[in-house]
């Protein structure tokens, strides 16, 4: 299988990580590429709630959105294989991460605080980032996070160069990891 060759695959690719990190916009691009369905889990959470994230952390409480993210993201994971985007927060609920580990294939996309900062520092739609000073928000959610994302199975850094290029590199660290994958299975 050479870089060339279409990459087909056998499962959902799950995008994990930190608010900025570019899970939307990269795995926009992702399934274009690949010629899959995008679904981002942040939409899903509201259509299914009928109001925005920032609406169910005021109105219910941060345990409530989280309880729907469980359930949201069970089912996005028994659909056919597609790009999903995950919340910041859902790869950190053990089961929800175990579910992800076992039907998807779980890529972090790992950004520094000042890109991460960049990202979300024009945007005021996210409710954690309104708790307190937002650069500090980040990086406490970094040294809380990042062991727990680490345990994804692809990691690729998502840095201030274009989207479309850290899109190629998910895409190659993805064709290594299912040959990979495929070399260790019994036929
Ligand atoms: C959250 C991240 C948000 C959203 C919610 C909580 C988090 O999604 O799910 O505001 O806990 O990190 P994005 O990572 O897509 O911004």
């Amino acid at each position: 299988m050479d870089a060339s060759s279409p990459l087909s695959l056998p499962r959902t690719v799950a995008l994990v990580g930190l608010m900025g990190a570019g899970k939307s916009a990269i795995g926009k691009r992702l399934a274009l590429r690949l010629g899959l369905p995008f679904i981002d889990a942040d939409d899903e959470i509201e259509r299914a709630a009928g109001c925005s994230i920032a609406e169910i952390f005021e109105k219910y409480g941060e345990a409530d959105f989280r309880a729907g993210e469980r359930r949201v993201i069970a089912r996005l994971l028994d659909l056919t294989p597609h790009i999903l985007s995950t919340g910041g927060g859902a790869y950190l609920h053990p089961e929800t991460r175990a579910l992800m580990r076992a039907k998807a294939v779980t890529v972090w996309l790992r950004a520094e605080l000042d890109v991460l900062f960049d990202r979300v520092r024009r945007r005021g739609h996210r409710p954690l980032l309104r708790q307190g000073d937002p650069k500090e928000v980040l990086a406490q959610l970094m040294t809380q996070r990042y062991p727990i994302y680490a345990e994804a199975d692809i990691i690729v850094d998502s840095t201030a160069q274009p989207a479309d290029r850290t899109t190629d590199q998910v895409i190659a660290a993805l064709r290594a990891y299912l040959q990979a994958e495929k070399a260790r299975t019994p036929a």
